[in-house]
C-alpha cells in the first residue's frame, strides 16, 4: 500500500509517498480504508525527531495519527465492528503508526462510528485534540463541580475543547488567548478571559483549584504554585524534562479511545460540541501542510484527504 513516510528525522521535505508493506493484522484489530486524516503539532515534532526517545529510529516511519474511513477487514475477536463500517478513531503513533496512508491498522477500542453529520474530513479533524482536553479533565486528577480553572492557551485546538469540556463540568472558567480570540473562548464558555500578549494570570489577582496548560509557558512548577490554592493541581500537556522531575504536576499523555469518541459523538448530536475551522490538503501535498502548521502563523485544524 501506499502511505506518506520519512526514512530520516529532518523538515517538512523528508515526507514523502512510498510502497510499504500493510502492517498485519492482529487480534482486536481492523484494516480501516482511510478516506481523511488529521494533522497535529506532535507530527511534526515526531518527524523533526524530538520526540526519537519514543519513538525510536527504525526507520521508514509511517506519520499521523487521527483518521477517518471506511472498514475493509477485521481480525480475530473483533466484535462490535464489521467491514464496510464508516468509523473514526486514532493510533498511538509514538509507538505504532500511522494514519497518512492508503489503510490503517488499529485495535477495535480506539474507533467509533463516524458522526452521521459529519463528513469524513470533519470527522477526523478534531480527534486528538478533543481526546487531550478531555482525557486532561478526566483521567489525571479529580476535579469538582464548581471549581475555579485557568485555561492557559484556550483558544489553541486542544484549548477550545478544553473550555467546552470544564463549561459542561460546571467550572468556573478563566482563559488565555491573543487578543483576536478572546470573544471565541467566551463564546465556547470562559467567563474570565486575557490577552496572554498584554497581561498575565497573575494579572487575575486569584487563586485556581485547577491550572492546565497547553500553550507550553508554564515551564515550571515555581511559575504556577503562587497561582494554585493549597490543594491545587497543575496539569500540562506540553512537559518538560523539569516538570516530569517535579513530580508536582500531571502529565497528560493522550491515548486512543473509542469509548470517548462516542461520548463525543453524542455531545455533537445535542449541539454541544463546537468543532474547529477546517483547512483542506490532499495526502499527496503532506509537507505542504507540515510547513503551514509548524510556522506557527496558521488557525484551525489541518486535514488531508486520501488521493493516494
Ligand atoms: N500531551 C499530549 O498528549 C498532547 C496531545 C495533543 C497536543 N499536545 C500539545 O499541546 C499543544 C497544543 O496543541 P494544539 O493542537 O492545540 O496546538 P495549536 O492549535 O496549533 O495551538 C496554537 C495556538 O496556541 C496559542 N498560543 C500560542 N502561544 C500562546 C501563549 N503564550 N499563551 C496562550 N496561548 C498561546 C495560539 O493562540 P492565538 O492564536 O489565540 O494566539 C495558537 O493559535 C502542542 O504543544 C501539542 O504538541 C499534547
Amino acid at each position: 500500500m501506499k502511505a506518506i513516510v520519512f526514512e530520516q528525522f529532518g523538515d517538512a521535505s523528508v515526507l514523502e509517498v512510498k510502497d510499504i508493506d500493510q502492517p498485519e493484522l492482529g487480534e482486536n484489530e481492523v484494516v480501516v480504508d482511510v478516506r481523511a486524516a488529521a494533522i497535529n503539532p506532535l507530527d511534526v515534532k515526531i518527524r523533526a525527531g524530538y520526540l526519537a526517545h519514543m519513538t525510536g529510529s527504525d526507520f521508514p516511519m509511517v506519520t499521523g495519527g487521527d483518521f477517518a474511513g471506511v472498514v475493509s477487514s477485521v481480525g480475530p475477536g473483533v466484535s462490535n465492528t464489521k467491514v464496510g463500517d464508516e468509523v473514526f478513531g486514532s493510533v498511538n503513533i509514538a509507538f505504532k503508526g500511522g494514519a497518512l496512508a492508503q489503510k490503517v491498522v488499529t485495535n477495535e477500542a480506539h474507533i467509533a462510528p463516524k458522526p452521521q453529520k459529519l463528513n469524513f474530513e470533519q470527522a477526523c479533524s478534531f480527534i486528538t485534540v478533543a481526546l487531550t482536553a478531555y482525557q486532561a479533565l478526566h483521567d489525571y486528577v479529580d476535579i469538582k463541580a464548581d471549581e475555579y480553572i485557568l485555561i492557559n492557551g484556550a483558544s489553541s485546538n486542544v484549548g477550545r475543547f478544553a473550555v467546552q469540556f470544564a463549561k459542561q463540568m460546571g467550572l468556573n472558567i478563566a482563559a488565555s488567548s491573543s487578543a483576536e480570540h478572546l470573544p471565541l473562548v467566551e463564546s465556547l464558555g470562559a467567563q474570565k478571559v486575557f490577552n496572554y500578549k498584554e497581561a498575565s494570570a497573575v494579572d487575575l489577582e486569584q487563586k485556581f483549584d485547577v491550572i492546565l496548560d497547553v500553550a507550553g509557558t508554564f515551564q515550571a512548577i515555581e511559575q504556577v504554585s503562587s497561582l494554585l490554592n493549597d490543594d491545587g493541581r497543575f496539569i500540562t500537556a506540553v512537559p518538560n524534562p523539569e516538570l516530569m522531575k517535579s513530580g508536582r504536576c500531571a502529565i497528560v499523555m493522550k491515548k486512543p479511545s473509542g469509548a470517548q469518541l462516542r461520548i463525543f459523538t453524542e455531545l455533537l448530536n445535542n449541539g454541544e460540541l463546537v468543532l474547529p475551522d477546517i483547512t483542506s490538503f490532499r495526502l499527496s501535498e503532506v509537507s505542504d501542510a507540515h510547513t503551514l502548521l509548524e510556522a506557527g502563523t496558521f488557525y484551525g485544524k489541518i486535514v488531508l484527504t486520501n488521493d493516494l
